[in-house]
């Protein structure tokens, strides 16, 4: 899919389903996304924090309810999304937060101390606008601003396909609407704009009991696969280890 065609995707989504699967099926894995971002806010403790592809805002809203003293700005180029996350704080009183339009390709015009994607950059069609929104990133970070990168890469998404393979199970492929990054290519890139503060894959065991445990057991069973499981629910509290799952975080500092 091209940039409109992808574009076009979420804007679909958010205008046909105002749910909390509405940017992911998967909400016990933006549920550890979340709980990785708010470990690091509060140990950074930013005075502010931009949300880039923050699709209908649920994170973005659950860290700025938690972190009072930070303001944060949540950003999307799908008005539907925007629309979405201002529908769901109209109803709260929430006074650090704000949302509004606008492609992480393009310049920001405000600056900040930290900065974070969940599954956004991955939304980019081309490694060459992928590496135009990473410095957009960097342009629109205060001194010493921190970028935290939570997106998908090939080789833990290669690794656990692996292993499903070796259970039996068919090969997950990469969405349409998707282009995940190759980790040794990005970090030769971003060797020239920030220093790697922190890297951790966030989703291996996560992935080995979601994706492969109890897929096998669903597929055993002829069952569908529901993103609600316990399996989802318990795996999402267990502590990070390996290298089985395509989605990491990479604590990134300004140069
Ligand atoms: C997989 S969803 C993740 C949403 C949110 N970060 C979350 O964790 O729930 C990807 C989001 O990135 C947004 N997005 C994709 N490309 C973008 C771009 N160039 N500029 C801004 N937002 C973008 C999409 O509209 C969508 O809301």
């Amino acid at each position: 899919m091209n940039f409109k065609e992808i574009k076009k995707y979420w804007d679909d989504r958010a205008s046909t389903d105002s749910t909390a699967q509405s940017t992911t099926q998967d909400v016990y894995l933006r549920e550890i996304e979340c709980n990785v971002l708010s470990e690091r806010i509060n140990k950074y403790k930013p005075r502010s924090v931009a949300d880039m592809g923050c699709g209908d805002g649920r994170t973005t809203i659950k860290l700025s309810q938690k972190y009072l003293s930070s303001l944060f700005s949540g950003y999307d180029y799908s008005s539907h999304m925007i629309s979405n996350a201002n529908d769901l704080i109209s109803t709260m009183s929430i006074h650090n937060l704000k949302f509004e339009q606008q492609d992480v390709c393009e310049k920001l015009t405000q600056y900040f101390d930290l900065i974070y994607t969940t599954r956004c950059l991955i939304n980019l069609p081309s490694w060459d606008l992928q590496r135009d929104a990473i410095k957009n990133i960097h342009k629109a970070l205060n001194k010493n601003g921190l970028y935290l990168m939570i997106e998908n890469f090939i080789d833990g998404h290669e690794n656990f396909n692996q292993v499903r393979k070796d259970f039996g199970l068919p090969e997950i492929g990469m969405r349409d609407h998707n282009n995940f990054f190759n980790r040794k290519e990005l970090l030769d890139f971003i060797s020239g704009y920030f220093s790697v503060v922190e890297e951790v894959n966030i989703s291996s065991t996560y992935y080995l009991v979601s994706r492969v445990i109890y897929s096998k057991i669903c597929s055993e069973k002829n069952l569908n696969i529901d993103y609600f499981n316990d399996h989802h629910r318990y795996a999402a509290g267990l502590p990070f280890s390996g290298e089985f799952g395509p989605v990491r975080l990479i604590c990134l500092k300004k140069l």
